[in-house]
């Protein structure tokens, strides 16, 4: 395991043409570090648009990538959607429940449940997002909804598949706002999490729990120094290979 995480989610931004020419020139940035030992802390993911994985495989030896979304199912009827069998060999990680899968697509628990399955199944290491909306942050049931959404996802895994989960706090309010939860606010409920996902898989265990929500250079470092906080899930500042790079180059002086 990592260190610390930084990941990139473009979302649905970016060209084939743009995702290469970006993941070339962050190649050519980190190449600087190969003979750093503390690269090796860090782990660099981008998820791109799922068209680009082939195209970006193969680009650069520091950055892994990962994939979006993956549909459960293996082949057949499903108009529009990615099995793993597609994406598989280019890609390690599979991001599961992010809030616009939740909110726009209705993305439900019991989905992302099987999601996680498939993608464990496939030896993809799922990147779970959790987080609560402005609305259960006002009215105190932060950690009543993410403690829900944790039982339900992680319904039926065993421990030992449970440790292989990456996951991510994403509190609803903070993504693409500009409005960061405090390194306090964060470092709380990544605590909370912590907890929460011993209590369920039984075993008192170190999680990987990145924070996204509006993470950008000038706030990064101040997040990822708290002690439960293991990287950041970045999406509009992660567009731009400056302001992405900045982010790693700071993450690399704590690890
Ligand atoms: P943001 O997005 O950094 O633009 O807030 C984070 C995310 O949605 O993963």
């Amino acid at each position: 395991m990592k260190d610390l995480i930084i990941a990139a989610n473009w979302k649905m931004n970016k060209t084939i043409p743009e995702c290469i020419s970006f993941i070339s020139d962050l190649d050519i940035r980190l190449s600087q570090w190969e003979l750093n030992p503390k690269l090796k802390k860090l782990g660099i993911l981008i998820f791109p648009p799922a068209i680009s994985l082939h195209p970006m495989n193969g680009r650069s030896k520091f950055i892994s990538l990962g994939c979006q979304n993956i549909y459960f199912e293996e082949s057949g009827a499903y108009t529009g959607e990615i099995s793993v069998k597609m994406i598989r060999e280019y890609t390690e990680y599979a991001l599961i429940g992010h809030s616009e899968r939740r909110e726009i697509f209705k993305e439900t628990d019991k989905e992302i449940n099987k999601k996680i399955k498939t993608s464990l199944d496939a030896g993809l290491a799922p990147l779970l997002c959790i987080g609560e909306t402005l609305d259960e942050r006002e009215a105190d049931k932060t950690f009543d909804r993410l403690a829900e959404q944790l039982r339900s996802d992680l319904s039926g895994f065993p421990p030992i598949e449970i440790e292989k989960i990456i996951f991510a706090y994403e509190p609803v309010w903070a993504i693409g706002t500009g409005r960061t939860a405090t390194p306090e606010q964060a470092q709380e409920v990544h605590a909370f999490i912590t907890e929460e996902i011993n209590k369920i898989s039984g075993r008192e265990n170190k999680r990987m729990i990145l924070y996204g929500g509006s993470v950008k250079p000038e706030n990064s470092k101040e997040l990822l120094t708290k002690k439960d906080i293991n990287g950041a899930l970045i999406g509009g500042a992660s567009l731009n290979v400056e302001s992405f790079f900045a982010i790693i180059e700071k993450s690399l002086e704590l690890v």
